[in-house]
């Protein structure tokens, strides 16, 4: 696929029919925040409110992750950009079939290309085992840090998944302060 702007892959990504996770979707949920965000978050797909609105991460896993981004002076609205593996909700919010990840993986490519992020930051272990490596280990891995292709990139627990076991709370904690430094360290707008 060649290379679109922002308004073009909006729209090819709205009327997206590539797999069958269009004929359930109520909205296409395409991401949201900067165009000229330093630091991207990628999560794994729409849940049901998502899917109702068309936003990423609203409902209370959303509302956990904006507690965890106001940490460490971090805003969807002020400086970073979110978006999902995928952009239609799979049913009963199982993980998202590798077809459907393959299907929807050129709209994110597009993304990465147009913003051109510093950091990348998976949230869970779908996004993680894609952009990382297939056998990434969140439970082991979560904070640490690679570059690849010029992008340094980690993963952090997903706001659900910490929501279901608060002992997640304090590790992610430290992820997030590791994550402060690094964007102190090697980016030039975001603070
Ligand atoms: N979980 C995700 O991974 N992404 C969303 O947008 C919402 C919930």
């Amino acid at each position: 696929m060649a290379m679109l702007n922002w308004d073009t892959l909006r729209e090819q990504c709205m009327g997206c029919q590539k797999c069958a996770l269009a004929e359930t979707r109520h909205h296409v949920v395409f991401g949201m925040g900067r165009p000229d965000a330093e630091v991207m978050f990628i999560g794994e797909g729409p849940g049901e409110n998502e899917d109702l609105t068309g936003e990423p991460f609203v409902g209370r896993g959303g509302k956990l992750l904006d507690d965890m981004l106001e940490i460490i002076d971090l805003s969807r609205e002020r400086n970073i950009y979110i978006t999902n593996m995928v952009k239609c909700r799979p049913p009963q919010n199982r993980d998202p079939l590798n077809q459907e990840q393959e299907a929807c993986i050129g709209y994110l490519r597009n993304q990465v290309a147009l913003l051109k992020p510093k950091i990348i930051v998976c949230l869970g272990r779908i996004a993680a085992m894609k952009l990382i490596r297939e056998d990434f280990k969140i439970t082991k891995e979560h904070g640490q840090w690679q570059e690849k292709a010029g992008v340094w990139m980690t993963a952090i627990y997903h706001p659900a998944a910490i929501l279901r076991d608060p002992n997640k709370g304090p590790d992610t904690f430290q992820d997030l302060k590791g994550l402060q430094a690094k964007i102190r360290e090697i980016c030039t707008h975001t603070y």
